[in-house]
Order: C-alpha cells, then structure tokens, then sequence
C-alpha cells in the first residue's frame, strides 16, 4: 500500500529548498495558544539564565591551564564569536519572532532542508547541553553537601555508573515547566538575579586576595593557548539565544528579543572576565587545576571562614540549576515549532490544559534525564559545542539571505555592516569548530546521517508546507 502521504509531498530537490513565508510565520504567532507573559526583563533573565552555569563554575578550571592567566582574555575571545553570532540572532529574532530559534529562521530564509539540520543540531545545542549541565551541577551538589552536612553520595551513583543527581534535577525542571511558563519565568528570573549576586559576592572576596604576581607570565602558552582555551570557554556562551526559544511568549517580541539577546550576552561577558581575572589573580593557576568546584576552592583558600565556599557552592547548586530549567525549555519551544510545521509528531506541538506543550516536555524531559544518567560531561559538552556552532553558522547565513530575499521586512534590529559581521560570525563559528576534537567531528557526522535518515523518512512526508502546495 502506498503511503497516502506521498502524493502531497512534491517530488525533487525544490521542495527541499521550500522555504516557510515569514508572513505565515508571523501569522501562525499571532494566533499562538501560548501565553504573552514575558518582557525584557523575565527574557534577559531567560537568557542570561540559560547561559551562566556549568561554563564558568567548572570549565573556568579547565581552561585555565591552557591559557594561563591569559583565560580572562579566552573568555574575551569566545564572546567575540558569540557576538557577531549574536548580532545575527537579533535581527532574526525580531524578524521571525516564533518560538523555534534558529529553526523557525533557517525556514523562513535557507528552506526546509536546512532548517531541519538546524533543527536537529539545536536538539544538541538545548537537549544534550541540559544533560552535560546537570551532569556538572551533580559534582557541585556533591561538593555542598560534603561541605555541609558532610554526606557524600556513592561514587557508583553519581557518576561511575550512573549519575542520579544528574537525572533528578531534570526530571525536577520538567515538574516546574509542566507547572506553566508563568511560574517558571518567575523562578528563571529570581534564581538568575540570585546567581549573578553570588558571582559578584566571588569577584569582591577574590578582590581582595588579588596578587599582581598571580598573573605572570601572564599568556605562557601565547595565542595558541588563548585560542584553545577560548574553544574550551566557549561552552559557556551557549544559551544567550535562549530568549529567541520564546518568542510566542514575548509581550512585544520585535522590540524585546533583539534587546535581550545583546544585553544578556554584555552581562555575562562582563561577570566572565571580571570572575576569571579575579580568580586568577588571587590564587594563581595551578590552584584552579583539577578543582571540580574551582571557584569554591578559591574561596576556601582565600578566607579562614568556612561559610564563603559554602554560600558559593549553594550558589552554584541554584545557578546550574536554573540553567537546566531554562535550556529544558528551550528545548521544547524548538520541537514545538517543528512539530508545528509537521516535521516531528503532533504531539509535540499539543498544549495541554495549562497552556503549556506538557507531552513534549514530559518526552524530552525523560530522555535528558537518561542521557544525563548514563553519558559523561565531557562528551556531551562537545557534543553541544559543535551543534552550537554549526546552528549559529546557519543563523549567520540567514541574515544574509533575508536581506536579499525580503529587505522590506519589519525589523526590530538590524545587523550592522552586512555581510560583513555574518561572515565574521561564520568565520568564527568554523575556526571554534575546527578547534574541537576529530572524534566529536565523527560523532556529529553520524548525528547529521541519522538526522537526515529522520526526515527523509518522516518530515518530508509529513510537511505542513509540502501539504499546502
Ligand atoms: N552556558 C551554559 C553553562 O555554562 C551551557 O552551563
């Protein structure tokens, strides 16, 4: 029998190239059922929510060795490249201001065929970063509890063999988001105000500590070792694009997303080098090596009290928490589109009685939390690197083509000097992923075949775009 499906789907390679009007975009988002909550300050919380996490609380340590002093400036480097990507993300978001990010705008500008790449790379970009996060928030949990209450779980269930904590606090997060997005933008926005005082809380103790020596030599291994570093470091960008996952839930998304994306990007470039130079300059290097809760040992060396590392490490439980939350989210905005557009199950794109995509979050949640439990940090944070980076790639190209294809469009921000700044932004997306292990490459290629095995077996046969042809 064959498929009923197959005599809508137009044959050839045009309709791979079928993009999505950005008036229909629009259109389907001013009939959202999702709820209009959100203004700049709950979507900057989103964002800077999203990115301040795993990246500076235990990557900072790792880095550190590499570029020796110098990692203030990798931090510097890698929000260079989030930068220019991010300036493309804006004119996007205010462009297409629907809820599945860098999907919903390679639809409308690179065609289907590309958008569900981008699609699947962000299922790495959101999905498998709340793993590698709750995976590093499990250590950090491990270390406040030693700290406090000197309990220490078994080795065989948090990490060795499984990761329990990991999988708890993401089937916690999904439990919030299924509760509704009002509540979870309130408790995104005041774990995020609470995570930036801790971090300023770190930066005026180290202060104090600060020894000038502690920053010399201060590049030993020279711009190879700042560059390394900066691919390291830059994991902890990912997520400033969290606010354009929420565009449907935006009050006024054109005006308000370009804003967050930037303002939440200059806000946690500011915390990361401000929180590098002042650890560094108080400890020195070596101190931060090999430390899984790096800031907190900082702390510990710095003051006789016992109670700083502590209120840090709590901190750090609270912070990398709420990035699991919003990433989660995330995630699940971005299926809502492409179940929307056909390209996955209704199911994801079904809301339930709270007005809130409750299978889909229930779905992704479980299989975080899977992940989260059986694979570890390092292989899931690259894993996100490179999906990140080929996403913004795309996100950088879109621009460009937007510009030629619909110059008229309404645009709450604009990218400055195109092409120029996308292709700067292209340019640092690829020299980031060239800097990344050949085994990741491996990993992502298999990705990309399956990712194309999917639609080619299923999306393409069930496009609501191909339908209406
Ligand atoms: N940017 C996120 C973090 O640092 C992924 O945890």
């Amino acid at each position: 029998m064959p498929d009923p499906d197959d005599r809508q789907v137009p044959s050839g390679a045009v309709s791979l190239l079928r993009t999505k009007p950005v008036d229909r975009i629009a259109d389907e988002s001013a009939h959202t059922s999702l709820r209009r909550t959100l203004g700049l300050v709950p979507l900057i919380a989103l964002s800077v929510g999203a990115t301040l996490g795993t990246g500076i609380f235990v990557v900072l340590g790792q880095a550190a060795p590499v570029a020796g002093p110098a990692v203030a400036v990798s931090f510097a480097v890698a929000a260079l490249a989030a930068l220019f990507s991010a300036l493309s993300y804006a004119e996007l978001a205010g462009a297409v201001p629907v809820s599945g990010s860098a999907y919903s705008y390679a639809y409308a500008t690179l065609g289907e065929l590309v958008a569900w790449v981008c699609g699947w790379c962000l299922l790495l970009e959101y999905g498998v970063s709340v793993a590698a996060v709750a995976v590093g928030w499990s250590g950090y949990l491990n270390a406040f509890l030693d700290a406090t209450l000197g309990v220490q779980l078994p080795a065989a269930l948090s990490g060795d063999v499984v990761n329990l904590p990991a999988a708890v606090v993401v089937l916690l997060a999904t439990a919030v988001l299924v509760g509704g997005v009002r509540e979870s933008a309130a408790v995104t926005t005041v774990t995020t105000v609470l995570k930036v005082l801790v971090l300023l809380f770190f930066v005026v103790v180290a202060v104090f500590g600060f020894r000038s020596a502690n920053l010399a030599p201060f590049a030993p291994a020279g711009v190879a070792g700042i560059t390394g570093a900066a691919s390291l470091v830059f994991f902890s960008f990912i997520g400033f694009d969290a606010a354009s996952t929420a565009g449907e839930e935006a009050k006024n998304p054109q005006r308000d997303m370009p804003r967050a994306i930037v303002l939440s990007l200059a806000i946690v470039t500011v915390v990361y080098v401000l929180v590098a130079l002042t650890a560094v300059g108080a400890v020195g290097v070596d101190v931060l090596e090999g430390s899984d809760a790096s800031l907190a040992t900082v702390l510990q060396r710095l003051t006789d009290a016992s109670w700083p590392a502590t209120v840090l490490s709590a901190g750090a439980v609270i912070a990398i928490a709420s990035v699991v939350l919003t990433v989660l989210y995330g995630q699940t905005r971005v299926l809502v589109a492409m179940s929307r557009d056909g390209l996955v199950p209704k199911v994801f794109s079904r809301v339930g009685p709270r007005r809130v995509p409750t299978a889909n979050t229930l779905i992704v949640g479980v299989v975080v939390a899977v992940l989260a439990a059986l694979v570890p940090l390092g292989q899931l944070a690259e894993a996100t690197s490179i999906g990140t980076l080929v996403a913004f790639g795309l996100v950088n190209i879109g621009v460009i083509v937007l510009r030629r294809t619909r110059p008229d469009l309404p645009r709450g921000f604009r990218t400055p000097w195109v092409p120029v700044v996308p292709l700067l932004g292209l340019g640092m997306c690829a020299l980031l992923v060239a800097g990344l292990a050949p085994a990741t490459w491996l990993a992502f290629g298999i990705w990309s075949v399956v990712g194309l095995v999917v639609y080619f077996a299923y999306g393409r046969r069930h496009s609501e775009l191909a339908r209406g042809e």
